[in-house]
């Protein structure tokens, strides 16, 4: 069977950006930024942006255009074509199973996006104090506000009914868009949701600008942000933090990039579409990102309140804050509406290709139809996301595995299968083959060797500071989730081996 492609190349570059752009530019990277000291954060930031994410998203689309041109959009089966060993197979199950943990929770979090854009629309949101000195107290109703969407506990949780219905709704929501297809679906999606995200974006940056309380403004935040500050740069922390966000941002070492990748044309440029699609995330992180949740919070609260709120929670700046302060305003619940609409767009470009790797594996190795490989992987998404809904700790569990340090170390599979395994010369004439420009040179020996050194050095220090401090968490509910994720990945590498079977059987009987 003919395995489909991308329609049109800007149809592509937005479908690959929309991946990229996520809740992660609009809420993760504030708490990251705010939490490891603004100035201090950006330089690591940008180095990590220039040696690790820029080479590791020509080497992803490389290898997705080599495994598509095969037959294949799955790291299991395109990594033993680039490694003729069967450890290949295995290791590569890591890019079906990376991705298919993240969007357990990711699509979670999404839903929460619909529910509250639906919420503030209507505007059945709670008012804020008239009294704005206090961040605690201002912000007391909000923080409310959250807790009884997604409800509490200590072991089991109890989100109200309206977040159990709004989260099935978002995963139809993504079946509906998936099941139409690669161009049909998720391309002609792109093409629609992300010039409106970057509208919206921008319509709000304006009105955080407009600001004025008075004792502070939204540009105090700006040159918290930008004003280099160079005393933490020997933090091994703040390297940590800066580099997993490149990651998590760009969706660099998900499998997922592949996988969109594996549907580009055989000879169509990967070079600078691969560069444009990475700056258009970029430009939505540090432009449009950077220049909501945290200016705001600095206008209202000051520099040290604006990261004690980063601190208290990943969810604070943008669940609690930022509509809280918007709430304050005049048509402040449409505010808070538009800011979520564009978090849902965000999130669901995204959860779409969180999807895929997982589709295309039961349609490439398992011949399924795309309307069933839909359903098998919502199927499963859905069902494994209760954990996630109804047990305390397994969401940041699966963060950290997957999600956080998971990436990385796959990340460094890639470089070291790509450019050394299958050769560093084929891999760099695969980069460049077709590119409208070429790759300076320099960048082979990054490839080559400073990235994947780098990383080394990444996963050693995260392993000594952070791993241990995971593992000593003992409770029930992150033992149940250990091992849900222990059974996630035998059951992929299950699957894997019975595609094998069957493949070798078809062809024995032809
Ligand atoms: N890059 C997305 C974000 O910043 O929210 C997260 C993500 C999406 C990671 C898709 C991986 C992926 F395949």
């Amino acid at each position: 069977m003919e395995r489909e492609r991308w329609a049109t190349r800007i149809g592509l570059i937005l479908a690959m950006a929309g991946n990229a752009v996520g809740l992660g530019n609009f809420l993760r990277f504030p708490v990251q930024a705010a939490e490891n000291g603004g100035g201090a954060f950006m330089i690591p930031y940008i180095i990590a942006f220039l040696i690790i994410g820029i080479p590791l998203m020509w080497i992803e689309w490389a290898i997705g255009r080599y495994g598509g041109a095969h037959g294949h959009g799955t790291t299991p089966a395109i990594f033993n074509l680039l490694w003729r060993n069967r450890l290949s197979k295995v290791v590569g199950v890591f890019g079906l199973w990376i991705p298919l943990v993240v969007i357990i929770y990711y699509i979670y979090i999404e839903s929460w996006t619909l529910g509250f854009a639906v919420k503030f629309l209507l505007g059945l949101v709670p008012g804020t104090p008239a009294d704005g000195s206090d961040p605690n107290t201002y912000l007391q109703p909000f923080k409310e506000f959250l807790t009884s969407y997604v409800g509490k506990g200590d072991e089991l949780i109890t989100p109200s009914p309206f977040a159990y219905v709004v989260f099935t709704i978002t995963v139809l929501i993504n079946v509906f868009i998936l099941s139409r297809g690669v161009s049909r679906g998720i391309e002609a999606f792109a093409k629609v949701a992300m010039p409106t995200l970057f509208l919206l974006a921008v319509v709000l940056v304006v009105r955080v600008f407009l600001i004025d309380t008075g004792t502070g403004s939204a540009l105090e935040g700006l040159n918290f942000l930008w004003k280099p500050d160079l005393s933490k740069l020997t933090d091994p922390g703040v390297w940590i933090a800066a580099s997993g966000q490149i990651f998590f941002t760009l969706s660099l070492g998900f499998g997922a990039i592949i996988t969109y990748a594996s549907y580009i044309k055989k000879d169509q440029d990967i070079t600078l579409s691969g560069l444009t699609a990475s700056s258009l995330n970029e430009t939505a992180e540090v432009v449009l990102g950077g220049s909501l949740a945290i200016p705001a919070a600095v206008a209202f609260f000051g520099v040290a309140n604006a990261v004690a709120i980063a601190q208290s929670g990943a969810f604070s700046l943008g669940f609690i804050s930022l509509p809280a302060i918007f709430a304050n305003m005049p048509a402040g619940t449409f505010l808070g509406f538009l800011w979520f609409f564009l978090l849902f767009f965000a999130g669901l470009t995204s959860s779409l290709a969180l999807m895929q790797p997982l589709i295309a594996f039961f349609e490439d190795e398992f011949g399924l139809s795309r309307k069933n490989a839909v359903y098998m992987t919502a199927g499963i998404v859905f069902f494994s996301a209760h954990l996630v809904i109804f047990l305390n700790r397994s969401l940041d569990e699966m963060d950290f595995w997957a999600g956080t340090i998971g990436v990385v170390f796959f990340g460094l599979l890639e470089m070291v299968i790509f450019m050394w395994i299958f050769g560093g010369n084929r891999a760099w004439e695969e980069i460049n083959r077709g590119g409208i420009i070429r790759v300076p040179r320099f960048y082979y020996y990054v490839m080559r060797y400073i990235t994947p050194v780098f990383l080394l050095v990444l996963l050693g220090a995260w392993g000594k500071e952070y791993i241990p401090k995971v593992l000593s968490e003992t409770h029930w509910t992150v033992w149940v989730t250990r091992f849900y994720l222990v059974g996630l990945f035998l059951f992929l590498t299950l699957l894997v081996f019975i595609a094998e079977k069957r493949k070798t059987r078809e062809v024995s009987c032809e």
